[in-house]
This record gives structure tokens, C-alpha cells and sequence, in this order.
């Protein structure tokens, strides 16, 4: 890892998706895991944005929430607001609602629709699960949350539940991500999108442990490991130290400062600021440049956005991106 390249390498986190008139038109109404249920139609729009952009990585079309949902805890997605749960976990008596994973048995499709696409992609497959901490989250708050109020009172008034809850999702992120390797995925990258909220202590102390137990286990895989979430300036040192062999990282902290807080020997992913999509050329491509220079020609370097592409993005300027960042050249 960490290899010379001839130019940096580029992927957008949720490539596929409502930016692209294609996908809007392949995926209809109905909820998205119905359409991650069938392969054919999540193959098809995996490679959607691949035909669009010429980006180096797809990434597989499915979602955090997928295991858990396949073991029937019972959680869904609302279009326009995420993940809910009618019947969020509150108790011990929940712990019967996660029952381990079987991938070949609970979540067939999804490697198929890997199987699908390694067949035809001339470009790596990055296949992914949520965190522990993030999954966590949804289940206990019932749906997206700006405080994690619930989440950070299990944590702090019953450590053995939390702990009991986490030893499971991370059981569970493990072998969904295993499967996906073994189907044929080429990296994968683990969600830990909220774990920003989290102090560095916090994180520490209940996070850490499963995350670190994740990369461990993936390590005899071989494959890269990629490590993210949002707002975690504070906590990158920590993130890293998990055992990914990439950490990504959000607009908030500057790339050469993010790689010192990383640490050397890792790669670093991002971080565009997604919210600026919306501006002028000029301004975007400022913004692209900056960070190509302030990686300075840094072996490990993988752009990407500081978060994912939101639906209103015109897919134009994202091929517009791929282009600049390919044709960047650090001038020595
Ligand atoms: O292109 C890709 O990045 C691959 C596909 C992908 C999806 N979800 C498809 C999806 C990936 C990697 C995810 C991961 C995911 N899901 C995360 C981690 C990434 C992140 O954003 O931090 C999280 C937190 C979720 C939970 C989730 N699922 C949210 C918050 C939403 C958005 C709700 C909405 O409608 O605004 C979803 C739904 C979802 N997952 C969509 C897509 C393309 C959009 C909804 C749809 O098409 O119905």
C-alpha cells in the first residue's frame, strides 16, 4: 500500500444515487433495500456512476443497515430521512433481535450482486459495512439523531448492555464484511459516520475496542482497509490507531494535517467539501487544487469527498472533478 502512482487515484462516496437521472429512473418508489434485493438492478447502479465519471473504485450499491434489517431487528429506510427502527433497542431483551449473520443464508443478494460486478468491472469493487458505533446509534435512537442523547446514556448507565450490543454488531460487520471479500470485493471500507460525536475518551472507551477487533480480524484478508467518519478531527489519532491502512477524513481538518494526526505509513482519503458542489467552477476547482497541493505529493493519497454526494449535485461537475484530479501533476 501506499504504492506510487502515475496520478491520484478518485472516488465519491455515494456515487450512485439521486445526483444521477439514471438512478432516479431504475429505482423508482418502494424502499431501497427492496432494490438492493435484487441484483440486477443493484449491479446496474453500482455501475452507473463508473460509466459516467471514469472514477478508479466502485462501490458496491447496498447500505449500512442491510445485515441488521437481513436478521429481521426490524429497521427500514424512510426516503428523505434514513434508517428508522419502530422498535428501537432499549433492553437486554433486545439482545434476542441481533441474532449473528450468515451472509450466504441472510444476505444472498449481496454477493451476488458482487459476483455480478466483479465479472464485468475492470476497476476494484470497495465493499462496506457500518460500524458498530454508528449502527448502534440507529437502532437505539430509533432514526437519524443530532444529539446520540440515548445512544450516550446506554453507554454511560449500562456499560455491560452497550458492550453486549456492540460485541454483537461487531460479530455481525465482521462476517458481512468477510463475505463481501470473499465474494470478490477488493477493499472495503467501514462507516463509522457519526463517530465524531464522540470525545476522544468517549471513543475510546466504548468504540474503539470493536472497531480495532474489526481491522484485526481483516487484516488476514490482504486487502485495503479503509476507515471513516464525520467530524472526527479529534479523534483521527485514535481512528487510525484501529488498525485501518486508510483513514478517510472530512473537509474540517486540512489534508497535511489530517496525515500528521494520522500518522506515517497510512494512507489518507478525502476531503472536499461537498457543500461546495453547489458553486461555480472556479471556485470548485480552487478548492480541488488546494488540497492536491497540500498533499504535496504524498505517496497514500486517495481523493475523495469529505462526505457523501448529496441528491442535488449536478453529476457534470463530479466528472469535471474526476478529470482535474487526473490530470493533476505535483510540479517538482
Ligand atoms: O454510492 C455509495 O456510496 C454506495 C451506496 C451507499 C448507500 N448507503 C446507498 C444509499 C452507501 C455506502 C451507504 C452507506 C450509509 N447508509 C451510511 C454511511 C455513509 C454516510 O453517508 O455517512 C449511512 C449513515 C447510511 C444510512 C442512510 N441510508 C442514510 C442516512 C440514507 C439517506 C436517507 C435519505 O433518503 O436522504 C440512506 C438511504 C440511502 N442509502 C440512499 C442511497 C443511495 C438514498 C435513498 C434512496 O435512494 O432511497
Amino acid at each position: 500500500m501506499r504504492k506510487p502512482v502515475e496520478y491520484t487515484p478518485i472516488w465519491f462516496m455515494r456515487q450512485a444515487g439521486r445526483s444521477l437521472p439514471e438512478y432516479k429512473a431504475l429505482r423508482k418508489e418502494g424502499s431501497i433495500l427492496n432494490a438492493i434485493k435484487e441484483p440486477e438492478i443493484a449491479a446496474e447502479i453500482t455501475l452507473q456512476p463508473i460509466r459516467r465519471y471514469g472514477v478508479d473504485a466502485a462501490i458496491l450499491y447496498s447500505d449500512i443497515v442491510v445485515p441488521v434489517h437481513a436478521i429481521g431487528f426490524g429497521v427500514d429506510i424512510k426516503p428523505g430521512v434514513g434508517p428508522v427502527a419502530v422498535d428501537p433497542f432499549k433492553s437486554t431483551t433486545d439482545l434476542a433481535r441481533l441474532r449473528s449473520l450468515n451472509a450466504q443464508v441472510d444476505t444472498p443478494y449481496v454477493l451476488e450482486t458482487i459476483h455480478r460486478l466483479v465479472d464485468v468491472l475492470e476497476i476494484p469493487l470497495i465493499g462496506f459495512a457500518g460500524a458498530p458505533f454508528t449502527v448502534a446509534s440507529y437502532l437505539i435512537e430509533g432514526g437519524p439523531s443530532r444529539s446520540y442523547q440515548k445512544t450516550k446514556a446506554m453507554m454511560f448507565s449500562d456499560k455491560a448492555l452497550w458492550d453486549s450490543l456492540l460485541e454483537r454488531l461487531t460479530d455481525i460487520t465482521i462476517e458481512s464484511l468477510i463475505s463481501q471479500v470473499e465474494a470478490g470485493a477488493s477493499a472495503v471500507q467501514l462507516f463509522d459516520s457519526w463517530a465524531g460525536s464522540l470525545s476522544p475518551e468517549q471513543y475510546e472507551q466504548f468504540v474503539f475496542p470493536y472497531s480495532q477487533r474489526i481491522f484485526q480480524t481483516l487484516s488476514e484478508y490482504s486487502i485495503p482497509r479503509i476507515h471513516f467518519g464525520v467530524g472526527t478531527g479529534e479523534i483521527l489519532h485514535l481512528m487510525s490507531s484501529a488498525g485501518a491502512d486508510v483513514v478517510g477524513v472530512d473537509w474540517r481538518v486540512p489534508i497535511d494535517e489530517a496525515r500528521k494526526r494520522i500518522g506515517p505509513d497510512k494512507s489518507v482519503q478525502g476531503n472536499l467539501d461537498p457543500s461546495i458542489l453547489g458553486g461555480d467552477w472556479e471556485l470548485i476547482s480552487k478548492e480541488v487544487l488546494k488540497i492536491l497541493e497540500k498533499n504535496d505529493g504524498q505517496l497514500g493519497h486517495i481523493f475523495n469527498l469529505g462526505h457523501g454526494v448529496t441528491p442535488e449535485v449536478n453529476p457534470d461537475v463530479l466528472q469535471k472533478i474526476v478529470e482535474l484530479v487526473h490530470n493533476f501533476r505535483i510540479s517538482t
